[in-house]
């Protein structure tokens, strides 16, 4: 009788660029060391592949994350008004990751403003003005789309009511300017009430995005799970990493109804990148809520309590936390403490 080995689930691994291979370098070890039996089909994409494909993101790669479900990805560099589009962005759109969702807790032992933040930034990440429309009506005047459907609208808000149901969540709080853009971020209200209606079990409110600013930096503690269109979740993403020790240590994840793409909140740091200063905590992070993705719930747990365990101590921490570790040193202290 032949014993039967459960097949290892393939993810694809894109390293991306400036620290994005040291980051998700860092992050295979780890995942290696907990082990959870993954196999990586890595693909490139982002500046390098454009001469040669035309796109940062040519269709051997979108093929590898269609055909697995899954991938890990570090940051992609995108050129400041011109160039390329947004790799990140093809890539959300392309394949409809319409969520994007990024948990920020405070992690015990990290001296920061805050204690006890414990929120998830549930982000629609396929329109609003990442629609890509921009044109010159005249010289010196330039129109920028704002495009916000009932569709998406519906879409983001189900999911948000849905993780908060899932993981116990208490709040769901709408961020919008509805004041200001009556249409569109009315629209997002009227459909983020109606979902609303369908979870009476879930508390809701809502907040204007500038209040929210204010109100974030004041006292994160009273907000749960905020739902925002494309741009104000990424601005407040940012915001909320640095509530809880900065972008180095908030894991993200793109999530849409075939595939999911986990990656940090962080870009691709080109003022660190090659020196092995980058701390990969968000990158390794963002693989743990992979592997919990992939059902290899123990392995993420593993994970998670490795990397707390090493940031709980000064002396693992790397630069950006007041540390001295180097992203290797970091990385060697979380395999030690996998027990
Ligand atoms: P950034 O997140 O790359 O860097 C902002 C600051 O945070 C820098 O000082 C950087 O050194 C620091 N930082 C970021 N991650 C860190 C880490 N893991 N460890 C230590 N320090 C870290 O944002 P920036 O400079 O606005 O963007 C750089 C490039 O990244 C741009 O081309 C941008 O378009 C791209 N980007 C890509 C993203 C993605 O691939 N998902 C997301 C955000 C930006
Ligand atoms: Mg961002």
């Amino acid at each position: 009788m032949s014993t039967r080995r459960k097949r290892a689930p393939v993810v694809t691994l894109i390293p991306g660029d400036g620290i994005g291979p040291e980051v998700t370098e860092a992050a295979v070890r780890v995942v290696a060391a907990s082990g959870a039996a993954i196999e990586w089909e890595q693909v490139e994409a982002g500046g390098e592949v454009v001469a040669k494909y035309g796109t940062p993101v040519p269709d051997p790669v979108l093929q590898s994350i269609r055909r697995h479900g899954v991938a890990l990805k570090g940051p992609i560099t995108t050129p400041v008004g011109e160039g390329f589009r947004s790799a990140n962005v093809t890539l959300r759109q392309a394949l409809d990751l319409y969520a994007c969702v990024r948990p920020t807790r405070s992690i015990p032992g990290l001296s920061t403003r805050f204690e006890g933040v414990d929120l998830i930034v549930v982000r629609e990440n396929t329109e609003d003005l990442y629609s890509g429309l921009e044109h010159r009506v005249a010289p010196g005047v330039v129109e920028s789309i704002k495009v916000i459907t009932e569709r998406a609208c519906l879409r983001i808000a189900r999911y948000a009511f849905e993780l908060a149901e899932r993981q116990g969540r208490r709040k769901v709080t709408a961020v919008h300017k509805a004041n200001i853009m009556k249409l569109s971020d009315g629209l997002f209200l009227e459909c983020t009430r109606r979902v609303a209606r369908e979870h009476r079990e879930v508390a809701y409110d809502e907040i204007i995005v500038d209040n929210l600013a204010m109100q974030l930096v004041t006292d994160p503690t009273r907000f749960d799970v905020l739902l925002l269109e494309n741009l104000y979740g990424d601005i407040m993403s940012d915001l909320c990493a640095g509530l809880v020790g900065g972008l180095g240590v908030v894991p993200g994840a793109n999530v849409g109804d075939d595939c999911a793409v986990f990656e940090a909140v962080h870009g691709s740091a080109p003022d660190i990148a090659g020196k092995r200063l980058a701390n990969p905590t968000a990158l390794i992070l963002s693989a743990a809520e992979m592997l919990r993705h992939l059902g290899e719930l123990e392995s993420a747990e593993r994970v998670e309590s490795a990397v707390r365990a090493a940031l709980g101590e000064p002396a693992c921490r790397t630069r950006d936390l007041g540390g001295r570790a180097s992203l290797d040193e970091f990385t060697d202290s979380v395999i030690e403490r996998l027990g």
